[in-house]
């Protein structure tokens, strides 16, 4: 017998949205940006390529002050991580002993699930209402950590302001508000890290900075939670290719403010649109749409529109079950989907 832990045996693996091996999809099912950085992040690649054979800055510095100026905090207050995947893992690792207790929402991202269970944490779940909104602050006093993400998936709709606040100021632990998906919205929480001193923001470059492939997170918050961090992170999380291009890409603001604003603009465009064609559509604030037809199962249509080349998202998870995700792809790739999506309404 291997002597795994039982905590790792008993958690089923994390299942990612598909990545399939050929480009001949319409991939809007794991929200990716779907325009590219600018060409000139990678002006200076070459040079770090050559300098493969030495490891990377351990502590990203370059990365970690390039962010804080674009954030406004100290490049102190600032971790970066492999993915925010990392950061959130870190966090875990930093605050939660085995056998103690990590809260989160139902639904939410379910990475949550699996890296709490495979650190043998116990698990706390507080069901958001039948709009998939919070009724209240996040009570959970015995929780060493909370993860809440706003937008929170699979809604993508930011959570009450109000109830955050209340959730930080009673909570016995740590709150990492995870950020996500918040470039495509109008607010963000980066006042709670000065409000309150539990307070862990987690941002992506995944998304809204086009870096899915490079693997780059970043977690802010005040410089003694940073610190203590900073112990449990791998010694060298981010490799120089990563490191580079992600610190090139905060030199473009004005480029990513106007794909921001683009993919925002197709959003409402598709919501409408969808709409149009008998689905309920949740409101989002994020580069998804969560929507449910009401002319065919919602698995149906996973498979139909698999079938015709268009990757969409589908969850297993029973109070989801008639909804797809849709990732806000480009204009052209929207209207692809919709003339799909029409076709097979018209089939019936
Ligand atoms: C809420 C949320 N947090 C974090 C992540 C992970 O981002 P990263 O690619 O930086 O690991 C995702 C990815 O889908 C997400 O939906």
């Amino acid at each position: 017998m291997l002597p795994i832990r039982d905590c790792v045996q008993q958690t089923p693996c994390y299942v990612p949205g598909e990545q399939p091996q050929t480009t001949d999809y319409i991939k809007l099912n794991t929200n990716e940006n779907p325009y590219a950085p600018p060409d000139e992040i990678f002006n200076n690649l070459e040079e770090e390529l050559k300098k493969v054979r030495l490891y990377p800055d351990p502590v990203s510095t370059k990365l970690r002050k390039a962010a804080g100026e674009v954030f406004g905090f100290s490049h102190e207050q600032v971790l970066a991580g492999n993915g925010s995947d990392d950061i959130l893992n870190i966090a875990l690792r930093t605050f939660v002993n085995p056998g103690e207790n990590v809260a989160f929402l139902d639904p939410t991202y379910s990475l949550y699930e699996t890296i709490a269970k495979v650190h043998g944490a116990n698990i706390q779940t507080i069901a958001t209402n039948t709009n998939f909104e919070l009724d209240g602050p996040l009570i959970c006093p015995e929780a060493k950590l909370i993860f809440v993400a706003s937008p929170n998936p699979p809604l993508g709709k930011h959570l009450n302001r109000q109830y955050l606040k209340e959730t930080c100021e009673q909570a016995a632990g740590i709150v990492l508000i995870d950020e996500a998906y918040v470039d495509f919205s109008d607010e963000n929480h980066w006042e709670f890290i000065q409000q309150y001193d539990n307070v862990i923001v987690s941002r992506t470059m995944s998304k809204s900075y086009s870096l899915a492939g490079m693997r780059v997170g970043l977690g802010v918050s005040s410089r003694s939670i940073i610190e203590q961090m900073n112990k449990v992170r791998d010694s060298y999380n981010l490799d120089r290719i990563a490191q580079t291009l992600a610190t090139n890409c905060f030199q473009f603001q004005d480029y990513f403010q106007s794909i921001w604003q683009k993919v925002r603009n197709t959003r409402n465009r598709l919501t409408e649109s969808l709409i149009n064609l008998d689905f309920l559509v949740c409101d989002s604030d994020a580069n998804f749409v969560l929507a449910s037809p009401q002319w065919i199962e919602a698995s149906q249509l996973y498979t139909k529109l698999k079938e015709r080349k268009v990757l969409v998202r589908y969850f297993k998870h029973p109070r989801i079950s008639n909804y797809v995700r849709i990732t806000v792809g480009t204009d052209a790739e929207i209207d692809r989907l919709l003339e799909v999506i029409e076709q097979l309404k018209n089939e019936g």
